[in-house]
């Protein structure tokens, strides 16, 4: 464990505890652990609304699943005869192969529905879909879909639990999760980190969770762009806003980049790809305007050359590749945390 964190490790969450059983049973047929914290709701829909002591406790359960996928404390099977279907509306790599990843450590059985194969093709409404699905009696739905509120509007219909893939520009809880482990990991704390959040503010879900999120644990939080991908009113949400990477990046300790999200633009934001790497792409020049200890995030796909540069993105201040690693422990955690709300648990 990190040591530092000025919040307590999971204080206060509730403690599930099994009946118990005759001994014998006890040796002979245990059934996994339950974990130690339970989320307040069987779906898991967005960092809004989340507790300091909720997120930190999802946070603990994490660092334990890095241990089991780095094989050095055992499996848990808690979802061991359990069904998990992935529902992803829109292409992902990272988020659907680690929750395919994250379902199989845990012993449950894992499908990913292939939208594209699927009816949907047909006309079929997103309720529909999920309503079928649910008709087969999964235990989990894990859901990315292109239009905001669209998951929590699923999860409204269905009787086994929903967690949120990724929702249009709304939210994206387990990306934050995993940067929040991430970067706690190498400062030890969030609390009192300022991190700047560039680029492509306005269509990102990854950035309005990373916010919300960031705020609970008391970190400064920045944004950085152009005018024309910044939403009005983004201050509300309590960010400094800054138009110019020089004073957007003075003295923060984390950098995260974003990129820019051409799918979900109608019209033309930047003049031209050149010009935004040009004024607002990490490179080594402005990478210096941070801390000296300063790190370097992006939650993927990477845009080389658009939003950041190679040298930088594969640099020794990179975390990139350890936020996919730690994506797989943080889906473990929720997954695993999620079960305390299955039926017969
Ligand atoms: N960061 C992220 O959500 O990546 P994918 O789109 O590949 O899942």
């Amino acid at each position: 464990m990190i040591p530092g964190d000025n919040l307590p490790r999971s204080p206060g969450l509730r403690l599930l505890v099994r009946p118990t059983l005759p001994i014998g049973l006890v040796l002979m047929n245990a059934p996994p652990p339950l974990p130690s914290i339970a989320l307040p709701s069987r779906h898991l829909l967005g960092i809004d609304g989340m507790s300091a002591t909720e997120i930190v406790g999802l946070l603990d359960l994490a660092e334990e699943a890095v241990a089991v996928s780095r094989q050095i404390e055992k499996k848990k099977a808690v979802l061991r005869g359990r069904t998990q279907i992935n529902l992803f509306f829109e292409a992902s790599t990272r988020t659907q192969s680690s929750f395919e990843l994250a379902g199989k450590r845990l012993g449950a059985d894992v499908m990913n529905m292939a939208v594209g194969n699927s009816a949907v093709k047909k006309g079929e409404t997103v309720i529909d879909t999920a309503m079928t699905l649910n008709a087969m009696r999964p235990d989990i739905l894990v859901v990315r879909h292109y239009a905001a509120g669209a998951v929590e509007l699923l999860a409204q219909k269905v009787s086994c639990s929903v967690i949120n893939a990724g929702d249009g520009v709304h939210e994206h809880p387990t990306q934050a999760l995993l940067d929040a482990l991430t970067i706690r990991r190498h400062k030890g704390t969030i609390s009192g980190l300022t991190v700047a959040i560039c680029g492509d503010i306005a269509h990102s879900r990854v950035a309005r969770s990373n916010i919300l999120l960031l705020n609970t644990l008391g970190a400064r939080v920045r944004v950085v762009g152009p005018s024309t991908l910044l939403p009005t009113g983004i201050e509300r949400l309590g960010v400094e806003v800054f138009t110019d990477m020089r004073s957007g990046l003075a003295d923060v300790d984390i950098i995260m980049m974003l990129r820019l999200q051409r799918e979900r633009m109608e019209g033309s934001f930047v003049p031209s790809v050149r010009e935004y790497f040009h004024f607002f792409g990490l490179d080594e020049r402005k990478l210096a305007y941070a801390k000296p200890d300063a790190l370097v995030m992006h939650p993927g796909p990477m845009n080389r050359g658009v939003e950041i540069d190679s040298a930088v993105a594969d640099g020794k201040r990179s975390l990139i590749g350890e936020q996919v690693e730690m994506g797989v422990a943080v889906r473990m955690a929720v997954l695993e945390a999620l079960a305390a709300h299955l039926p017969n648990n």
